[in-house]
């Protein structure tokens, strides 16, 4: 019998991915470097659909129907083209590649072309949602050529999460577009975590509520605007008892955060694109100093806070805790505005035709930043070209809920500031709006400077043209 597709690298990612096709109806061939993995698999899970078993790369090509599909789940970087390199003799034109791994998009659109030229189809597929995800049903985000997507689609469609019957897997652009979307995930999933930290660290710091109850408050906040998967397992982790001292299971977790390296992708390909993603990048930097754990300890005993310790107890009440939610909301909001942006930067310096409301459809399910918010996100990129929002904050339902957020977003921020509690995402998420929406800013002045010393030049507000002051000379204004 010949399988419909074939998995090659089977930890935890690929066999689940491997068993979930089974599951839906596939005959799926498996391949491993260690046959052991192969074996331990079929043997706990053999009976849940048809898999073939393969020893060999060569094996594996052998036992697919044409064209071949190959899904590769092995760890990103050089992994992946040792296993495209012994894999490409094996194979004849018009087969497809899938590499499901969290591939840098620039290895994506090397490979793709490479393959490209060689007659084969190379799909670059964003998957999210953990272990549970790729086994009952991920978020899938594949790139590629469409022509591949036509073979291959329908089969990502129905392993993927479903939302409502509809599948959270929808072909997003050619080359390493899906593993780019994939990656802005990851960088929003960043500043979604960080924020949700922000306002715990706050809670905790300045309003003296401790993990179990906080638990209740992030409960209760599942079931507002905020309402998301990130949302519902912060009550869990914060209610979590830590067995070996009773304490709360977040009072005993070393408070530095580890990265794989997507968020930090996120950022630099904001800065190459010049979209500002400022929230994602300060989340990579709040995980960056929380692991610098020497200095901190260093210039925690070299400084205090700073805070006047006479002054009156300031009360942080329930008032507080809605302003932190409202707060919380809003830099949410902005994380998600920064990565829609970047993608249609993005779209443009690589020609992606990427399309927000699709992608936004694709993580309503199944991935890490699924939130009730993205239906909303959808309605307002569901128009005409010209008529879609030039920034999600400027879509109608966003504009309203930023106003009324607002005054409680800048009392947090400044509370924030001046009881000495670092809020990083909160305050450049606040900063980011504002400079957005204010009529003139300082950068008139970065010109002026800019052209006094290196004579950078400048424009005018008043008149056509590229203009220079002769700093060192009588001070007048000549056209560049
Ligand atoms: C997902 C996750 C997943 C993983 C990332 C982030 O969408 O399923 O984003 O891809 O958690 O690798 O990992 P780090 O936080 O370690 O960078």
């Amino acid at each position: 019998m010949s399988a419909d597709i074939g998995v090659t690298g089977l930890a935890v990612m690929g066999a689940n991915l491997a068993r979930n096709l089974a599951r839906n109806g596939y005959t799926v061939s498996l391949h491993n470097r260690s046959v052991a993995r192969t074996d331990a698999l079929l043997e706990a899970h053999g009976d849940e659909g048809s898999f073939v078993r393969t020893e060999t790369l060569a094996e594996l090509v052998e036992s697919l129907e044409r064209p071949r599909r190959v899904l590769i789940m092995v760890k990103a970087g050089a992994p992946v083209d040792a296993v495209i390199e012994d894999l490409v003799p094996l194979l004849d034109e018009g087969d497809i590649i899938i590499d499901a791994g969290n591939s840098h998009y620039p290895d994506t659109r090397r490979r793709e072309e490479a393959l490209r030229a060689k007659g084969l189809h190379f799909v670059g597929v964003g998957v999210s949602g953990g272990e549970e995800g790729a086994l009952n049903g991920p978020s899938i985000m594949p790139g590629g050529s469409q022509e591949s997507y036509e073979t291959l689609g329908p089969m990502l469609e129905k392993i993927a999460a479903q939302y409502h019957d509809e599948p959270c897997c929808a072909w997003v652009g050619t080359d390493g577009a899906g593993h780019y979307v994939k990656m802005v995930h990851n960088g929003i999933e960043y500043a979604d975590m960080q924020v949700i930290g922000e306002a715990y660290d706050l809670m905790r710091s300045l309003a003296g509520l401790e993990p179990t109850a906080q638990a209740k408050v992030f409960r209760e906040w599942n079931t507002t605007d905020l309402a998301s998967y990130l949302i519902e397992i912060t009550s869990e982790v914060l209610e979590q008892e830590d067995e070996l001292t009773g304490r709360p299971l977040v009072d005993v977790v070393v408070d530095s955060a580890g990265q794989k390296g997507t968020g930090r992708w996120t950022a630099i390909s904001g800065l190459e694109v010049g979209s500002p993603v400022t929230a994602i990048a300060e989340s990579v930097f709040a995980r960056s100093i929380s692991s610098q754990r020497d200095l901190r300890a260093e210039t925690n005993a070299a400084f205090s806070s700073g805070i006047d310790e006479n002054a009156p107890a300031a009360e942080f009440g329930s008032d507080f805790v809605e302003d932190v939610r409202k707060a919380l909301y809003a830099s949410k909001l902005v994380a998600y505005a920064q990565g829609l942006d970047m993608l249609v930067a993005a779209g443009q310096e690589y020609g992606w035709d990427l399309d927000l409301k699709s992608i936004a459809s694709l993580w309503r399910a199944g991935c890490i930043i699924r939130a009730d918010l993205l239906d909303t996100i959808m309605k307002a990129y569901d128009a005409d070209a010209e008529d879609r929002p030039k920034n999600l904050l400027l879509a109608e339902e966003f504009t309203e809920a930023i106003n009324e957020c607002l005054p409680a977003w800048r009392r947090v921020v400044a509370a924030a500031a001046q009881h000495g509690v670092p809020a990083p995402v909160f305050a450049s998420s606040l900063a980011y709006y504002d400079s957005l929406r204010r009529d003139r800013l300082p950068a008139a002045l970065t010109q002026g400077l800019r052209d006094y010393f290196g004579a950078h030049t400048y424009e005018r507000v008043d008149k056509d043209g590229t203009f220079h002051t002769l700093w060192s000379g009588d001070r007048s204004e000549i056209e560049a």
